[in-house]
């Protein structure tokens, strides 16, 4: 869909170190209801992350098919700035459970006083999801655990390869 000037353009951040079935359900679950959805990935220094910015947006384009609807991209600075670049007026986050309310909250609370023409939208975590962390899956597969069905295969193949070499 062409860029038409009010079409609603949203933007999904995120670190997603790594992208996991969760944040894959909730970028599906959201396609109808945006114009266009930005994936984008937080390019942080004093964040540890396991891949790098651009391991990680690999696997974020080989679990989405390709989509003319999809961007995916990076980005670093404030949020509020990066969406206004992005002409987005929404900011899409995932709730899982009560324990991610008060960190979402606290974020949507800010971004709105730096930037009060965005709104964040909130969607929740499908049940079947709402276990599923990027830190779990870190740990579970760096202990030799499996982590098949929750996260995409390209996701769970370079997990592999990262902590057994495979
Ligand atoms: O997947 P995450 O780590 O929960 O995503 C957090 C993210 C990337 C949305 C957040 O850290 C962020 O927006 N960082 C950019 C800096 C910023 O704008 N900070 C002010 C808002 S609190």
């Amino acid at each position: 869909m062409g860029e038409a000037a009010n079409s609603v353009i949203a933007i999904y951040p995120g670190s997603f170190d790594p992208f996991t079935n969760g944040h894959l359900d909730l970028i599906q679950r959201s396609t109808h209801l945006f114009d266009k959805l930005v994936v984008s990935v937080l390019q942080n220094e004093e964040k540890k992350s396991l891949f790098s910015v651009e391991e990680r947006l690999e696997m974020i384009r080989d679990s989405l098919p390709g989509s003319s609807h999809i961007e995916i991209d990076s980005f670093d600075g404030l949020l509020v700035d990066y969406a206004t670049s992005k002409n987005a007026s929404v900011i899409l986050r995932g709730i899982r459970a009560i324990s991610d309310y008060e960190y979402e909250l606290q974020m949507a609370l800010m971004n709105r006083r730096l930037q009060p023409n965005i709104e964040t939208v909130f969607l929740m975590a499908r049940e079947a999801y709402s276990f599923i962390s990027s830190r779990q899956v870190k740990e579970v597969v760096g202990l030799g655990g499996n982590v098949t069905g929750l996260v995409p295969p390209a996701v769970e193949a370079k997990l592999k390869r990262k902590f057994q070499g495979a």
